[in-house]
């Protein structure tokens, strides 16, 4: 039975206890409640294109590989070795037939059946039934936009019920043009000594931080951001489940100061407002948090991440630039640039935030300190359901309502057994 923590997030009064960040404890109830429940994201469609393709990854501190195996079908396995739990598949993507074990050599095909043993007549007799070792699959997988997603729970509800409200949002980033988008370059991961959450939550509804934490790369010029104008209008968007959007208004530029690129958004307008529809003359979103951990933003860069939780005190960072399958060569360069520019290990964006949540999450040591509850009352009360948006919004475009809904939904997930109150 998991423990309560609903004592220790009063979103109510918009306050958080801070031993949400360090527990060891609570880590491991969220292990075990969020990260081996939830839909968690995996790699995009575009990254295992051919069959043999596979992408290493991890959902919670649980090694994954996702494989499209002959047949074209998309797997995920434990990247876990049936014998004596060695990872099998070391590398971080690419193409093969199979998958050999370093330790003894046990061989799984990329539909995860184990098809070699080495000394199986000699030493097994022939007497290990090879059909029940084969790696463990995810319970269920599906994808939505090319995001392919994975749950180690049979009883979750399916990925679009997971989604809910958010599909719609997703649309904005990853279903503008008819081909969708693709993963350009590698994979940027870095691991930074911050608490999971911090990131997740900044992704989800941060607007406050911006012209702030992010003011050199404002006064350069580099940043785009809408949120950094004293005009811009806008909205914390929650739309259920925990998901949580910042979004502008729909006539707030927000894309990269880079001519190209405003060229481009100029002519594909009328392509992506009819595959949208009117709701996008009402609001636009800009960057957004899928519960619990995969973040993405088209605002000053084009990019979408997984934080993975490495411990309390630490995340690992998987982050990657997504560009239109359709935009010219130039366009993708562009925005290839700037995603590197902006948010990578050594981005402008991300230089700024990382010292933020590291210092976030070292000052819950202090046992003092730590009994300081995290202030998430900013916009209490000036929210509501939007009926334009068809979601909890913020009524001012600055606001910690998403940040409630995070947690609110954090402390639900971390208590309930089933999924039938959540
Ligand atoms: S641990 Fe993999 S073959 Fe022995
Ligand atoms: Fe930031």
């Amino acid at each position: 039975m998991a423990t309560d923590m609903r004592s220790l997030v009063d979103s109510s009064r918009g306050m958080v206890n801070r031993n949400i960040f360090l527990e060891p404890e609570i880590y491991q109830q969220e292990m075990e409640q969020i990260f081996a429940r939830c839909w968690l994201y995996l790699c995009h469609d575009t990254q295992i294109a051919k069959p043999g393709d596979f992408f290493s990854t991890y959902m919670g501190e649980d090694p994954v590989v996702v494989t499209r195996d002959a047949s074209g079908k998309i797997n995920a396995f434990l990247n876990v070795c049936r014998h004596r739990g060695n990872r099998v598949c070391r590398a971080d993507s690419g193409n093969a037939s199979a998958f050999v074990c370093a330790y003894h050599g046990w061989t799984y095909g990329t539909d995860g059946k184990l098809i070699a043993v080495p000394s199986l007549k000699e030493a097994y007799y022939d007497e290990l039934d090879t059909s029940k070792w084969g790696l463990v699959p995810v319970a269920q997988i599906d994808s939505y936009c090319g995001l392919i997603f994975a749950t180690f729970d049979p009883t979750a509800p399916p990925l679009k019920e997971y989604l809910g409200g958010m599909a719609w949002y997703l649309d904005n980033f990853f279903g503008r043009r008819e081909n969708g988008v693709e993963v350009i370059g590698g994979t940027n991961k870095w691991v930074v000594p911050s608490n999971w959450k911090f990131p997740a939550e900044n992704f989800g509804g941060d607007v406050y931080h911006v012209p702030w934490t992010h003011l050199s790369a404002v006064r350069t010029g580099f940043s785009g951001a809408a949120t950094v104008r004293p005009d811009f209008t806008g909205n914390l968007i929650s739309p259920g489940n925990g998901h949580c959007i910042i979004a502008i208004g729909p006539d707030d530029l927000t894309d990269p100061p880079v001519d190209v690129i405003s060229q481009y958004e100029r002519d594909i307008h009328s392509e992506v407002r009819e595959r949208l529809g009117p709701r996008m003359d009402l609001t636009k979103p800009i960057v957004g948090t899928l519960f619990p951990n995969f973040s993405f933003n088209r605002s000053t860069s084009r990019v979408l991440r997984v934080w993975h939780p490495r411990g309390p005190e630490q995340v690992e960072i998987y982050s990657w630039a997504f560009v239109e399958k359709d935009a010219p060569p130039e366009v993708k360069e562009a925005l290839r640039l700037t995603a590197i520019r902006g948010f990578s290990p050594s981005g402008t964006f991300d230089q700024d935030d990382m010292d933020n949540w590291q210092e976030c999450t070292q000052t819950c040591r202090g046992v003092m300190s730590r009994q300081v509850p995290v202030n998430l009352q900013m916009g209490l009360g000036h929210e509501g359901f939007n009926e334009e948006f068809k979601a909890w919004a913020s009524d001012y475009r600055t606001s910690e309502s998403n940040h409630r809904a995070f947690y609110h939904r954090w402390a639900e997930v971390m208590s309930e057994d089933g999924w039938e109150n959540l």
